[in-house]
């Protein structure tokens, strides 16, 4: 197979994971990748490597036709530009999905996240969602990759509720199967690297769902501290969040990801994850382990 594949957001965590498997677990050659950031200095440790790097910002759409020139295969790394007033995300991802059909690519892959219809609970759901319907209406083949949380997220919480030994939700008994970011990126290299050209959609999860009183309960079994969980109304928890110095829309997007939680729609668990890349996937006990003095000192 001689594809080209491209990686965008390539500077970010996961694309540099992504680009990592590519090149290390499937000994991809490197005259095949294309890696496509905003920022080509910060990845001068790939082009010594052999690997193309392009400079593209979905903003700037003159950038995207040349970075996708010759792409057969590309992979469209959802941004962080959350933004609720504006929809800059969506646009954004639109951008780079009419600039994949200008290039007549032959694949088109994406970062999404699981059930990410208008009824989602999750404030910037719609970012993925349109970004879907707009690959599904290109009439490119495609692969969705509806990636569920990540283990590291937790990195954002979990430190200071294990040191206040209070861990405030609005979760309720919803369930959630974090996964590995790497995990993910394994999944994801080895699917826009295998050449399959049928549309498909996967949703990416860890190998099990928890509440949040039976991950405090694992967190406790590994580090020894207690962590008592105390449920409250999303109303209270944003004034929480928001006490504890974090801006209104970000403690409000905060939020609204216990809602979805509690709502049971992000409560899957899949196989897909060791499906494409052949891996058992890490589990949340084994992330914690890992983890441990980082998260609770
Ligand atoms: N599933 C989850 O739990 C979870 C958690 C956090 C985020 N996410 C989503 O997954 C994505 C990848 O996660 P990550 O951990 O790698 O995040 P990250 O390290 O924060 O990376 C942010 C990414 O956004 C890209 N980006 C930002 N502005 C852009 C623009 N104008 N044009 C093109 N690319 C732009 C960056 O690319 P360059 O800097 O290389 O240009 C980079 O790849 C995030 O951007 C976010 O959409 C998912």
């Amino acid at each position: 197979m001689t594809e080209t594949l491209l990686v965008t957001g390539a500077s970010g965590q996961l694309g540099r994971g992504v680009i990592h498997h590519l090149l290390d677990t499937l000994k991809i050659p490197p005259q095949r990748i294309i890696a496509a950031t905003r920022n080509p200095a910060n990845l001068a440790d790939l082009a010594a490597r052999g690997v193309a790097i392009r400079t593209a910002d979905f903003d700037d759409t003159a950038s995207l036709a040349s970075a996708f020139k010759g792409a057969d295969r590309v992979l469209i790394i959802s941004t962080g530009e959350i933004d609720l007033v504006h929809g800059k995300r969506l646009k954004q991802h639109q951008n780079a999905v009419a600039a994949a059909r200008q290039a007549d690519v032959s694949h088109l892959l994406y970062t999404s996240m699981p059930n990410p219809e208008p009824i989602s609970p999750v404030l910037f759901a719609g970012d993925h969602h349109g970004t879907e319907q707009a690959i599904k209406a290109s009439g490119i083949p495609y692969t969705i990759f509806r990636n569920g949380w990540y283990q590291e997220n937790l990195f954002m919480s979990l430190p200071h509720a294990i040191a206040s030994g209070h861990w405030y939700t609005s979760a309720a008994e919803g369930r959630i199967a974090h996964g590995a970011r790497d995990d993910m990126a394994a999944a994801i290299a080895a699917s826009l690297a295998s050449g399959a050209s049928e549309s498909k959609t996967y949703t990416l999860t860890g190998p099990q769902a928890y509440t949040v009183a039976e991950i405090a309960a694992l967190v406790t079994e590994v580090t020894g501290k207690p962590l008592e969980v105390i449920q409250l109304p999303d109303e209270a928890l944003t004034e929480g969040v928001k006490a504890a110095g974090i801006p209104e829309d970000f403690a409000r997007i905060i939020v609204s990801f216990d809602a979805n939680t509690r709502s049971g729609r992000i409560n899957m668990v899949t196989d897909a994850i060791e499906t494409l890349s052949g891996k058992k996937p890490q589990s949340l006990k084994q992330f914690l382990e890992a983890n441990k003095t980082a998260l609770a000192g």
